[in-house]
């Protein structure tokens, strides 16, 4: 790995930040220098694993070769035009992305967040022009527990009160309704609807995987009241849980797809609306834009994203690695494990509260040379980047098993 672009140490860095950055955010105590595959270097040069990639942003692991070159190459001749103007990396993108998803059209933005508020105008613009709802009056119907991002937009139908409290006043038309529960979407979803807004799996709120059916439910049910299916799959796309996308294991075709974290490779911020061409064309000049969605550097590394997934290996590797993941948490069942749900290479683990907090096992992971974060109190999240060899897997899931004893 290179030379270390700091001379301070980690607590002299921890300690500087304190005074100059928004606490918005509660990180380990540890500062990340350098990164290769699925070790990262802190700036004394400790090795860990790394078993967040990022919040799945790293699917393909840390500088990933071919998205390296593909950004490198990218960066010596076009980095940004803005949409005033065409420019020679986009159209081979949204082809080949649309091609990835069985869809038609690509809506380029930057973050997640971004992709589900453009999801949403498209949907309520749709419902306007295509459904014939009253000006106004459209819903949108999404699961509690759910985490869709951080606009003012997007808290509004947020359940979680850490994530709301002190954020109003709130976006009007959104119907909550439990998660995994067909009955109750068929009650809320009326001739306003919309769209109906999910995540296939709850990633924040701890990798809460559906019951079989329920995906398959969803969709019959939003065809046949004439409503949109949106399916959130920022954190669970792009191989995580062994397919390209979570929604592929009940064989459902979404309306309207989010992507974004992999999307970019880790390198830079890139996120789509994807969707069929009827939904899509509604939107028009001027009635919504980014400067930076859809820019050639983004787009050149989406690219290299698309074609990595083209080929299968990185979905392959989450499912079968997924069986290795699965096998060593079932081992832990009663040790210090009260429970956990997988898919792929994804995980969120139940932690006995008699043997410690989430954050409490993120720390002493941490100093096993491991890194994890916790989610909701007890739940860690294990989301290691898919390069990840079994040998890797075992040895973190043994380092587990020490820090639960
Ligand atoms: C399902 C889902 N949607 C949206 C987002 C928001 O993405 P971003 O943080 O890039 O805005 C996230 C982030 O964790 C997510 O998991």
């Amino acid at each position: 790995m290179t030379a270390p672009v700091t001379t301070r140490s980690s607590a002299d860095l921890i300690r500087a930040e304190e005074p100059v950055v928004a606490h918005n955010y509660h990180p380990l105590p540890v500062v990340v220098a350098r990164a290769e595959g699925t070790w990262v270097e802190d700036v004394e040069g400790r090795r860990y694993l790394d078993l967040l990639a990022g919040y799945s942003a790293l699917n393909f692991g840390h500088r990933h070769p071919a998205l390296i070159e593909a950004a490198h190459r990218q960066l010596d001749r076009l980095t940004l035009t803005s949409r005033a103007f065409h420019n020679d990396r986009l159209a081979e993108f949204a082809e080949r992305l649309a091609a990835l998803t069985g869809l038609d059209m690509v809506l380029p933005m930057n973050t997640g967040a971004e992709a589900v508020e453009s999801g949403i105008k498209v949907a309520r613009k749709w419902a306007y022009e295509v459904k014939g709802v009253p000006a106004d009056q459209a819903t949108i119907v999404v699961a509690a527990e759910n985490f869709h991002g951080r606009t003012t937009t997007i808290v509004s139908f947020s359940t979680d009160e850490t994530a709301r409290q002190g954020f109003g006043p709130f976006t009007p038309g959104f119907r909550i309704v439990p998660y995994n529960d067909l009955a109750a979407l068929e009650a809320a979803v009326d001739e306003t609807t919309a769209a109906v807004l999910l995540e296939p799996i709850q990633g924040e709120a701890g990798v809460v995987i559906p019951d079989d059916g329920y995906l398959a439910g969803v969709r019959e049910l939003t065809r046949r009241k004439g409503c949109l299916f949106v399916a959130d799959e920022i954190q669970s796309g792009l191989g995580r849980t062994g397919r390209t996308l979570a929604v592929q294991h009940e064989g459902v075709v979404p309306d309207v797809l989010l992507l974004g974290k992999a999307l970019g490779g880790g390198i830079v911020p890139v996120s789509a609306v994807v969707a069929r061409r009827d939904v899509l064309g509604v939107l028009r000049p001027g009635e919504h834009g980014s400067t930076f969605g859809g820019n050639p550097l983004s787009a050149a590394v989406g690219t290299a994203v698309v074609e990595i997934l083209e080929t299968g290996e990185f979905q392959r590797r989450a499912a079968e690695l997924g069986v290795v993941l699965r096998g060593g948490l079932s081992a832990l069942l009663g040790k210090g494990v009260v429970g956990f749900r997988a898919r792929g290479l994804w995980a969120g683990v139940d932690i006995d509260p008699e043997v410690g907090t989430g954050r409490e096992i993120s720390q002493r992971l941490l100093r096993e040379g491991v890194l994890v974060k916790d989610t909701h109190g007890s739940t860690i999240r294990l989301a290691p980047p898919l390069t990840i060899t079994s040998e890797e897997l075992e040895g973190a899931l043994g380092a587990l098993a020490r820090v639960l004893t």
